[in-house]
């Protein structure tokens, strides 16, 4: 059996949303540890954390002040440590979010910067330049708007991709590396299972600092020749790395968070002595049709089978409108986000299941705007609605507000109409999601095909995908308009689950899939 990690099932826990143990509206580590029964049973084999350490929150956590602790809002060192005690007792593996990119202005070394004059070792941890006359020194542009530098009292700028509440480290510097490696080390030492790593594509930095040229954008993919993402460099900080995951027992990982222009770039990341997985972002942006979801899974897998990486597959995050929405909305991105759900966790390789998605969340798009919080949203005056929408707290059970996510008021408003999405209202209805995630995710589990098996695509009209998974496993998406039988080779098969009913001859209707067993 090859490493849990290539064939995982990891549930994105977003932690200020997921479950709130102490009344402060904001969910905490007590909250996680208090509903891990239900990740267990809901059959996921793993958890990614977003980030929970010490933070002035200008990013919801993103922002870290100190890496090796645990903000107060959400717990403390030793509930982190119980946490991963109890998931481990679960059989549930955890992966922890690291913010290697930049660190919080309220950090001790960016304090210290501040305090220290230009040309100090202190300075050098970051990424001060002085300015071209009154001028920034380039047009670099923050992924949340608004430009990328922020002068300091003394005259000086720095960098800062995201907000200017996040400068940028210089990976350049042997500090800042030997710092990460010991962050590395106090968490893996304490148990944890792999990391997530944000923003994998962006620590090294072209020291030239040239313009951003026609067509180079701050946010969206990387392409070609650009000064700031993805640059040749950033792999020696991945193998520096692999070599300490590799020094653990247990299989210990690292998944990285990196846009960039296409699947051929993103497998450079997971050559064999780099990281072990990434996101695939390629497979999340398809739109709901069978040619561009047949095209990005076809050249996701070639990339990744030609550095001997798994794929991945994922739908929704924390920064992305919920699929739900993105298909369309309403009862139709609902069903086809059902059927999507059978078609990710049926492909080979890992899969990201982001909390909420189990239960059919839509992305909540009428946040009144003096309660959003997400930097995005004030750095581009309201033009860009940020990601508040999907970071929702989940409603886990009630009829009314904060639908048992905690015993206050939840962070961000929950819509009336999810008192019909609650985990308790969906429990036991077998014609609900979480009942269709729960029962994919049993049989995933049970069939060898879907763990290991290879995928095969079977011929079928242009609408349609399938495929098999050696031995006997079969899985037929219905991307169309139109009733679709199933391919020829399917027909003998049992069928074991379907998204939604098909008709009384076996016909799948318009955006249904299903899965058969031989
Ligand atoms: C990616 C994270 O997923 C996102 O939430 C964050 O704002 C940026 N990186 C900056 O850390």
């Amino acid at each position: 059996m090859s490493p849990w990690w290539r064939h995982a099932v990891i549930y994105q826990v977003y932690v200020r949303s997921f479950a709130d143990s102490d009344g402060d509206g904001i969910g905490d580590l007590a909250g996680v540890r208090s509903r891990l029964p239900y990740l267990r049973d809901l059959g996921v084999d793993a958890l990614w954390l977003n980030p929970f350490y010490p933070s002035p929150q200008a990013d919801a956590g993103y922002d870290v002040a100190d890496y090796r602790d645990v903000d107060p809002r959400f717990g403390t060192l030793a509930e982190a440590e119980a946490l991963i005690a109890d998931a481990h007792a679960y059989g549930l593996r955890l992966i922890f979010d690291l913010v290697p990119n930049h660190t919080s202005d309220e950090h001790p070394w960016f304090r210290a910067a501040l305090a220290a004059p230009p040309g100090s070792r202190e300075r050098a941890r970051y990424l001060f330049r002085d300015g071209r006359g009154s001028l920034p020194p380039n047009n670099w542009a923050s992924a949340f708007g608004g430009r990328a530098w922020s002068q300091v009292a003394d005259g000086q700028w720095y960098l800062h991709l995201f907000a200017p509440q996040q400068p940028d480290l210089d990976w350049t510097n042997d500090e800042v590396r030997a710092e990460f490696r010991s962050i590395l080390r106090f968490w893996f030492d304490r148990g944890v299972d792999g990391f997530r790593i944000d923003v994998a594509h962006g620590l090294a930095k072209d020291p030239a600092m040239t313009d951003l040229g026609a067509g180079q954008a701050t946010s969206g993919p990387a392409v070609e020749g650009h000064p700031h993402w993805d640059l040749d460099e950033v792999h020696d900080v991945y193998r520096d790395w692999r070599r300490i995951s590799d020094g653990y027992p247990g299989d210990r990982t690292f998944v990285g968070e990196v846009w960039v222009a296409d699947p051929a770039r993103l497998a450079r990341y997971l050559r064999p002595d780099e990281l072990h997985t990434a996101f695939n972002f390629t497979f999340l942006l398809a739109p709901w049709n069978a040619k561009a979801l047949r095209e990005a899974i076809d050249e996701s897998i070639r990339a990744m089978t030609a550095v001997g990486a798994p794929a991945t597959w994922v739908l929704s995050n924390h920064d992305v409108v919920r699929h739900v929405t993105r298909y369309g909305g309403g009862a139709t991105g609902a069903r086809r986000a059902r059927a999507a759900a059978l078609l990710m966790l049926s492909l080979p390789g890992g899969a990201y299941v982001y909390q909420g998605e189990e239960l059919g969340l839509p992305e909540v798009t009428d946040l009144p705007a003096e309660l959003r919080q997400d930097p995005t949203f004030f750095r581009t005056q309201g033009a860009d609605p940020g990601r508040d929408g999907c970071r929702v707290p989940l409603p886990w059970s009630g009829t009314a507000p904060p639908y048992g996510f905690g015993p206050g008021k939840a962070w961000l408003p929950q819509p009336p109409s999810w008192s019909e999405l609650t985990v308790d209202r969906q429990t036991g209805d077998p014609a609900s999601m979480v009942s269709l995630y729960r029962e994919a995710l049993r049989h995933r589990a049970a069939l060898p095909a879907l763990t290991e098996g290879p995928m095969t695509w079977l011929p079928t009209a242009a609408d349609v995908l399938a495929f098999e998974r050696a031995p006997g496993f079969f899985c037929v998406v219905n991307a169309g308009e139109h009733p679709a039988a199933p391919p020829a080779a399917v027909r003998g098969a049992r069928l074991l689950l379907a998204s939604d009913p098909l008709g009384s001859d076996g016909t799948l209707p318009p955006d249904t899939a299903a899965w058969y067993l031989e």
